[in-house]
């Protein structure tokens, strides 16, 4: 079984992707072939340049067991290409057809207690059953060939949402392949046993067979082997990705690859390598105050392989069995443009046209059950004619931080299983990263833990429990060298077995910040009300679950307990390190701590935020293209505001220069462009 890598997939181009894509995510196998030049007709009228089609259609694809027929997706993209709409075809394999389900059950997914899922869904399938990696080959390549010459087609989706609905899987096959990916990874028995600490509870493994996925017990699994579950369903699920990957660059090679969603147990550093640009899902009004949250997420996605747009973006009342809020007037289009804003370089709402049937009949598209354009129709239409003129402009610039947060999935992993206290959120620590540097007008960027932190000032490194030398090597080098590192509690602790070392904590990086842990205390829920750190400065932030005591050798101390048996003992330090500067801070990061150590330090590193005086509920954001800055103002208050932007700005939509003072309706949004002056 070929597990996992590469293999050939060559990944970003500049060129693939060339152009900002608007559009819809479009079914016309749910619609009478009547519907369709009216469909394609309106989208024209709406500035749509793109549709993603195909990806749950394969049963019309291959009705039976190899016979194709594309006839139907034929003539849909024929007539959107009438109207000038190009497609990007989803490859179909997240919704296999009953046929297949039923004559190969051994493709199905499995849950933890050994039985398989239903087929009356989808997602319902394994990366690892041999079986359906060849029948998903196979509708890939037929594709690819049929369409081979179409040049109405300019990129692919492969697959749908991988491990959405299906995170983990205990089939047969992925048991197999767990065996050969652990056998891969240790070679040896012994070096299993070593580094999984074996010896404890009797777990000596003396035959591969034995080896197993963590099935329940009735006590609890070894942390080693759990993080090796998480990396191996990455692996399988990249090394599935490829596979489709590998045959559409053989048939396609112009056109873009790429994947949409995030979810569980995926490492998409690695998953994104051999795509063109990532794709995310937005859908806001999963939560209650999206604004923050979902700046958090594309953040994130941004940091995946450095290129992203949006698959699929929220645009009215959104359910299954439940059902969302309906967007106010005005927050479709904002929250669309909050993705541009963060770098997104297209984007495609869900869907064009309600579904009168089926699971999703509770999730509004552009036009409802009945046809009848209405409200949302009229926003969208003006959303795409805004983004005809903008998109061109800005497509390709970049958003350029001078903050980043290291997001090491890995490390975060760790606390899936090992949760500690049932406060511990690893990724609400990044929207409060994310927070406090959109607050004080900064940019800020999530990189993996090999990133390239050089172009940086201000880095932050929350709860990176596991520890490597390179990982070491790349901070220690990112201060000596002048900037400023941030490290929080449960840093460094373990090594990449999720094993505790033989080294003082923080492993690798005590000559960096002069400080070893000494002990800790972890305060049950609700922890802030047992303690603060007391800054130099007077500030007291209060404790998030850890109070670690720190024991400085040549650090300077800059924050004290305040109280309980820690009181006075150092819990913050600082201290220069060749041409730069390492503070650790005995707490886990949360809003409050977040936004003192960025004003703090931000202003310390010489950081200038993107514009001065701002309203609070105004976000904003700079992407920069070498030549031209863009600044996106985005209203997410229900009353106007008013921003003084000064005279030098140009509005991007009307390319007319934008008024010194500004007033944004609620739920408006301006894009104003400054050219940069020659240096
Ligand atoms: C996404 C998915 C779509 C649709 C949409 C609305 O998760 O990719 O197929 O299900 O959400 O639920």
């Amino acid at each position: 079984m070929a597990l996992p890598g590469l293999g050939g997939v060559h990944g970003q181009t500049a060129d693939r992707y060339n152009s900002f894509r608007f559009g819809v995510c479009y079914y016309p196998e749910q619609w009478p072939e009547s519907y369709w030049e009216d469909d394609a007709s309106r989208m024209q009228e709406c500035g749509v340049n793109t549709v993603r089609l195909g990806e749950f259609g394969w049963a019309l694809m291959e009705p039976r067991e190899g016979h194709y027929d594309f006839a139907l997706f034929d003539r849909a993209i024929a007539t959107l290409g009438r109207h000038g709409i190009k497609t990007i075809f989803g490859t179909p394999t997240a919704a296999p057809p009953k046929w297949l389900t039923h004559k190969y059950p051994e493709v199905l997914d499995v849950l933890e207690t050994g039985l398989p899922v239903n087929d009356q869904s989808r997602r319902q399938y394994c990366y690892n059953s041999p079986v359906y990696r060849r029948f998903s080959r196979e509708i890939v390549e037929a594709l690819a060939r049929h369409y081979r010459d179409n040049t109405n087609i300019i990129g692919w989706q492969i697959d749908n949402e991988m491990n959405n609905e299906n995170p983990e899987c205990y089939s047969e096959s992925c048991r197999a392949a767990f065996r050969v990916w652990l056998r891969r990874k240790y070679g040896t028995l012994d070096e299993l046993n070593a580094r999984w600490g074996t010896v404890f509870w009797s777990q000596t493994y003396s035959d591969w067979a034995q080896t197993d996925l963590p099935f329940p017990t009735p006590a609890y699994h070894n942390p080693a082997l759990m993080l090796d579950f998480k990396r191996f369903i990455s692996d399988s699920a990249t090394d599935y990705l490829n596979d489709q990957a590998k045959i559409l660059r053989r048939y396609r090679p112009d056109d873009f690859l790429t994947h949409n969603g995030v979810f569980k147990n995926i490492n998409y550093y690695t998953f994104s390598r051999g795509l063109d640009l990532y794709a995310y899902d937005n859908y806001p009004t999963f939560e209650d105050s999206p604004r923050y949250p979902t700046g958090a997420m594309l953040t994130q996605v941004r940091g995946f392989n450095g290129r992203f747009m949006i698959m699929e973006q929220l645009t009215g009342p959104a359910g299954q069995t439940y059902l969302l809020r309906t967007p106010r007037p005005g927050e479709m289009r904002l929250w669309a443009m909050q993705t541009v804003a963060h770098g997104a370089d297209g984007l495609l709402h869900f869907r064009w046209r309600s579904a009168r049937r089926g699971a999703e009949e509770y999730w509004y598209g552009v036009l409802d059950h009945d046809n009848v354009p209405r409200a949302r129709f009229e926003d969208f239409k003006q959303e795409g004619q805004e983004l005809q003129k903008i998109g061109p402009q800005i497509v390709g610039s970049k958003v350029v931080s001078e903050i980043a947060a290291i997001k090491d999935f890995e490390s975060q992993w760790v606390f899936d299983f090992q949760f500690l206290t049932k406060e511990i959120n690893v990724s609400a620590v990044y929207e409060a990263l994310f927070q406090a540097a959109s607050e004080q007008r900064y940019n800020i960027d999530f990189v993996g833990p090999d990133a390239d932190l050089s172009n940086y000032g201000l880095v932050f490194a929350p709860q990176l429990a596991l520890m490597d030398d390179k990982l070491a090597g790349r901070l220690r080098r990112f201060v000596e060298q002048g900037g400023t590192l941030v490290m929080s509690a449960q840093s460094a602790i373990k090594d990449r077995d999720n094993a505790f070392t033989a080294g003082i904590i923080p492993i690798g990086l005590t000559n960096v910040f002069g400080v070893e842990l000494d002990s800790f205390q972890t305060y049950q829920p609700p922890s802030d009300t047992n303690n603060d750190v007391r800054f130099d400065d007077g500030s007291a932030m209060a404790v998030n679950v850890f109070a670690e005591v720190l024991h400085p050798t040549t650090a300077r101390v800059i924050g004290r307990w305040e109280r309980d048996y820690l009181k006075n003992s150092p819990a913050a330090t600082e201290q220069r390190f060749g041409k730069g500067k390492a503070i650790y801070y005995g707490s886990l990061f949360d809003l409050d701590a977040t936004r003192y150590l960025v004003r703090r330090y931000a202003a310390e590193t010489g950081l200038k935020p993107l514009l001065a005086d701002v309203p609070a509920q105004v976000e904003m954001t700079r992407r920069t293209n070498g030549r031209s800055d863009f600044y996106f103002l985005l209203n997410h208050g229900d009353s106007p505001a008013t921003v003084n932007v000064g005279d030098d700005f140009i509005d991007v939509l009307t390319g007319q220069a934008a008024d010194a003072s500004l007033t944004l309706a609620p739920f408006e949004y301006r894009v104003l462009k400054r050219e940069r002056l020659a240096k």
